[in-house]
């Protein structure tokens, strides 16, 4: 049985005020939710959101990171600096990282496996543009991203591995994909999942859809049987509509 992983992403929005605020909302309102919760600040934010979740059961996640342990890199955050400030999941490959700021397939492996290593979950984002579905290549693109992105994992590391479907013509659009056809890709990333690791890997992976996702749409998302999940963007910014979107069960 795949628990329920719903998980907010806050782009860059918010000051530590507001992000504060936000933190000790959503810890006071879902102190008795059973699934599991994360919601990810920008950097800026992460050690006072910190210390706001550390009684509470929600997760504390970063949107990126740097893809060595340490160096010369002006700009970036590494693995380190995310976990000294409490951070226990990592959203990698995001489609806006991978589309404005042009992140390569291998970068993203990168930094997965650097991840892992210290220990940290990884949500693993794919996802095909319009361009990429119209022309038929959606399945390819997932399926490419999915296999570069988990290269040169073992097994058993596969247990901290989350991957979120996000078509980019969903994100942040309005659009949300039929939830059937958001279904058919999930079960085909089992499948790739089958045949690259194990049965046991496909049956068991945490599989997110993200894209638009809201209070009026997800629960009808979530009981597609491939399904686990939500990254949540725009909608992961208010307690009001975050809130019913992780109780989409009492909707
Ligand atoms: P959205 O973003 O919910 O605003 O579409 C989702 C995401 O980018 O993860």
């Amino acid at each position: 049985m795949r628990k329920p992983f719903i998980a907010g992403n806050w782009k860059m929005y918010k000051t530590i005020k507001e992000a504060v605020e936000l933190a000790g909302s959503l810890a006071g309102a879902l102190a008795s939710e059973k699934k599991k919760v994360m919601i990810a600040p920008p950097f800026t934010a992460l050690a006072a959101v910190h210390e706001v979740l550390k009684d509470s059961n929600i997760l504390l996640g970063a949107q990126n990171m740097g893809p060595v342990e340490e160096g010369a890199h002006t700009g970036e955050i590494s693995v380190k600096m995310l976990k000294d400030v409490g951070v226990s999941v990592v959203i990698l490959g995001h489609s806006e990282r991978r589309h404005v700021y042009k992140e390569h397939d291998h970068l993203i492996n990168e930094k997965v496996k650097l991840a892992l290593l210290n220990r940290l979950e990884v949500i693993l984002c794919v996802g095909e543009t319009l361009k990429e579905r119209e022309d038929g290549l959606a399945e390819n693109v997932v399926e490419n991203q999915l296999i570069n992105g988990l290269d040169g994992l073992q097994q058993k590391q596969l247990d901290s591995v989350i991957i979120a479907y996000e078509p980019v013509w969903a994100i942040g659009t309005g659009k949300t994909a039929m939830p059937e056809d958001a279904d058919k890709m999930h079960s085909y990333i089992r499948k790739i999942l089958g045949k690259r690791f194990s049965k046991k890997t496909a049956e068991s992976m945490i599989i997110q859809y993200g894209g638009s996702v809201k209070q009026g749409n997800v629960r009808e998302l979530m009981n597609m049987e491939n399904i686990d999940g939500a990254l949540v963007g725009g909608a992961s910014l208010k307690a009001e509509t975050f809130v019913p979107i992780v109780q989409f069960d009492k909707n």
